[in-house]
């Protein structure tokens, strides 16, 4: 019998709760998000969040398992993610997580989001009766993260590039901001740069084709900012994310050089959902020969079906946590990897 995890996400404005079984079927996953708590502050505001987190979680995980017609008692294993993320919401969900693995006694998992997304790949494959094996190049684009990792296995990362100011996602977000579009910001610059010309606004593309392995988005930002007013939102828009398929795509050919051999070439986090990007990288992995992957939407953006697979993956691998792990508003998920100037919580 398959083993089946509780998963609980809480890192940021998502609170998820989900069943996933060790041979990669989610039994059952719920989610809601907190967008319209946070659209008139035009971001997340992190007391309001954890305040959310709190009061979304445990009917979350009712529902969840009423979903998978489960008793917690079922449950082989409780997945939390312990970090990094906005501390208050990261405890909501760990110490939630902590409760209920020590009332239903059952094993602890602490999951790293990041861990969760660069393993989320697995789980898509899984979903339709496939395996993707290690290793592989992950490229993780969110509003919190613009990385690089190689997936050498579970608990096995190493880190390429990651950004020294912005994440990708917080220079789409960002840009809606000062182009009017509202909050979030990434769909609304999409459908913007639909209608416009991305090659009418010349902007820069910070870092392109520079030896050192990074991603920088600030200066972008800065630029679409002093642009704004003397060009229409959509040529805005689509120069805009011109730009950064361009960056996106340099980086990653950067690090696929110097990964060495991979078995495919993945996207994941909620900018992954960008069509342009998409076609980009998969464009880039058909010239390497390499497949392509990329999760369902659903399994891009937060979720806990992520966290559940991670802890199932750690859970097979034995790795299990005591309760008094703590939650980490910072965690790499490569320790090795050095820091960066600037990265902050990125990294
Ligand atoms: O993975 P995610 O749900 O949460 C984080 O961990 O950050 O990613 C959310 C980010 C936001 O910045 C949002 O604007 C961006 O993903 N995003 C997009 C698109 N859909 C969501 N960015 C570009 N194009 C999109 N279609
Ligand atoms: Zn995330």
């Amino acid at each position: 019998m398959a083993k089946i995890i509780l998963g609980l996400e809480s890192s940021c404005d998502e609170t998820a709760a989900a069943l996933v079984t060790g041979d990669g079927r989610v039994l059952a996953h719920r989610l809601l998000g907190q967008e319209a708590a946070h659209a008139p502050f035009g971001g997340v505001v992190p007391e309001i969040a954890a305040r959310a987190h709190a009061e979304a979680l445990e009917p979350l995980v009712r529902a969840a398992l009423g979903d998978a017609g489960l008793k917690l008692a079922q449950v082989d294993a409780v997945a939390a993610t312990a970090g990094p993320g906005l501390i208050g919401g990261v405890m909501v969900g760990l110490v939630t997580g902590k409760a209920l693995a020590h009332a239903a006694n059952k094993p602890l998992v602490a999951v790293n989001h990041l861990e969760g997304h660069a393993l989320s790949p697995r789980l898509a494959y899984r979903l339709e009766g496939r395996d993707l094996a290690f290793p592989y190049l992950l490229l993780l684009v969110s509003g919190g993260h613009c990385q690089l990792l190689r997936v050498d296995g579970v608990g096995r990362y190493r880190r390429l590039a990651t950004t020294i100011d912005d994440a990708a996602g917080e220079a789409f977000d960002k840009t809606a901001k000062v182009l009017g579009l509202g909050y979030p910001g990434g769909p609304a610059v999409e459908r913007s740069a639909a209608l416009g010309d991305p090659a009418a606004v010349p902007l820069p593309r910070p870092l392109l084709g520079s030896p050192e392995p990074h991603f920088s988005f600030a200066g972008l930002k800065s630029a679409v900012a002093r642009a704004a007013g003397h060009h229409s939102t959509e040529d805005l828009a689509a120069s805009f994310q011109q730009a950064v398929v361009d960056c996106l795509l340099d980086r990653t050919k950067r690090a696929l050089d110097a990964a060495g051999p991979v078995t495919a070439l993945v996207v994941a986090g909620g900018v992954a959902a960008n069509g342009a990007i998409r076609t980009a990288l998969e464009r880039l992995a058909t010239s390497r020969d390499l497949p392509f992957a990329a999760p369902p939407l659903w399994l891009c953006t937060d979720n806990a079906a992520m966290i559940g697979w991670a802890g199932a993956e750690r859970f097979a691998a034995g790795m299990t946590d005591d309760l008094s792990v703590p939650a980490r508003p910072r965690w790499p998920l490569d320790p090795a990897a050095e820091p960066v100037r600037g990265a902050g919580v990125k990294a």
